[in-house]
């Protein structure tokens, strides 16, 4: 490996995310350069790769590996394919990025957090949200002392389900709406916060309108108790009509901020014939719509990948670690428990042999 110049980048996956690391790979050029692809279904990784102008493409990610050049690999691969990924890429002795949720079970994470270490490697974990401008500015000014003491901090994600049949497969996905996207508000709280110790986590979930399609609860409802005396409450849906939302709201003894990053940096826009294309998961371009600009730059994406490969350089310390994503494995696995038992559940909670997050509600259920 050269270890100077932009860090090579492989990605393994060639759909919904691949695409998103591809193109914010290309908005901010000055770090990295995806150098690979890698997919199963014939034609995909090629097809992405004339898309972003990359030069070589693989249908299988382990022998994307071999190539001696190749210094940093993303993993844009369905949750159930995370662990083993991140210990083949690492056993390569390449640097991970590893899309949220970090994988199935505390287990798994421990096998990634230490593989990566024995191998001197870094696991970056890919939560975006601490890099979305108009979040990282309600950050800027709780830090800088705009709302006093900050005692709830809430933040919600929701559209009316996932694009790709695997989300719906609990043995794939590990669980419904609450681990797709709980996940985002439990590591944004966490993070907003200054990371102090999680006491609680209480969460009521159920599955409200897609029942004939899976087993996953599709929307969920999540408070944490925090040390420093704040609580955090992640609400997700996947039951929510009207295409994409993703916002939050800061509470301080001495002020409130909102924010909201979809519809609030929309154009309200009316149209009789539709358009192009307005926002993710948008059912409809017609009527009243919200098309958002700079999708991919007001979620962060791009800051968040250049700031990875800055880390590969040594120029960054990760903002986001294996250790932040096993953390919101732990609250995950509580949080499903919670929902089961309808009480709250202290942690530490690191049942063993859980064998996916939602099996620790599903069992309750039944
Ligand atoms: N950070 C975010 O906001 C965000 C957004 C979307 C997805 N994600 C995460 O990214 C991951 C992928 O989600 P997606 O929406 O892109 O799913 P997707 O179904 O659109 O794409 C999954 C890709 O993985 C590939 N794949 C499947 N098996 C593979 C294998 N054995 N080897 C290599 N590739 C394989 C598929 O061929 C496909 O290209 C998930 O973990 C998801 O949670 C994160």
């Amino acid at each position: 490996m050269s270890g100077h110049g932009r860090v090579k980048v492989g990605i393994i996956g060639s759909q919904f995310a691949a695409d998103i690391h591809a193109d914010s790979f290309r908005m901010m050029p000055d770090e990295a350069e995806v150098v690979a692809i890698a997919s199963p279904t014939p034609g995909n990784a090629e097809k992405l790769a004339k898309k972003h102008n990359i030069p070589r493409f693989f249908t299988d990610y382990r022998e994307m590996l071999s190539e001696k050049d190749i210094e940093m690999v993303t993993i844009t691969a369905p949750n159930d394919l995370h662990a083993q990924m991140t210990v083949d890429i690492a056993n390569a002795g390449r640097h991970v990025v590893c899309e949220k949720p970090l994988c199935m079970t505390l287990e798994e994470a421990d096998l990634m957090i230490e593989t990566c270490k024995k191998k001197g490697v870094l696991l970056m974990y890919a939560e975006e949200l601490f890099f979305a401008p108009k979040y990282v500015k309600a950050k800027e000014m709780a830090d800088q002392g705009a709302f006093g003491k900050v005692y709830m901090v809430k933040q919600s994600e929701k559209h009316f389900g996932p694009h790709a049949p695997w989300f719906w497969d609990v043995e794939r996905s590990g669980g419904g709406v609450f681990m797709d996207m709980g996940c985002h508000g439990i590591a944004f709280c966490y993070w907003f916060l200054g990371r102090p110790k999680i006491k609680t986590v209480y969460c009521h979930m159920n599955t409200y309108v897609h029942g004939d399609q899976t087993k996953g609860e599709d929307n969920s409802i999540c408070i944490l108790e925090f040390e420093n005396g704040a609580i955090g409450v992640v609400e997700d849906s996947w039951a929510r009509r009207g295409g994409m939302s993703d916002s939050i709201e800061i509470y301080g003894e001495g002020g409130v901020s909102y924010a909201d990053l979809l519809m609030g940096n929309a154009l309200p826009t009316y149209s009789e014939y539709g358009y192009g294309y307005a926002v993710e998961k948008a059912p409809t371009t017609k009527g009243w719509t919200y098309p958002v600009f700079e999708e991919l730059w007001n979620y962060g994406f791009p800051q968040e990948l250049r700031h990875f490969a800055r880390c590969v350089r040594g120029k960054d310390e990760p903002q986001t670690t294996g250790e932040d994503g096993r953390l919101v494995q732990e609250v995950l696995y509580a949080g499903y428990h919670s929902a089961a038992i309808g009480r709250k559940v202290e942690l530490p909670f690191q049942p063993e042999g859980v064998k996916k997050p939602i099996d620790l509600w599903l069992k309750g259920k039944s």
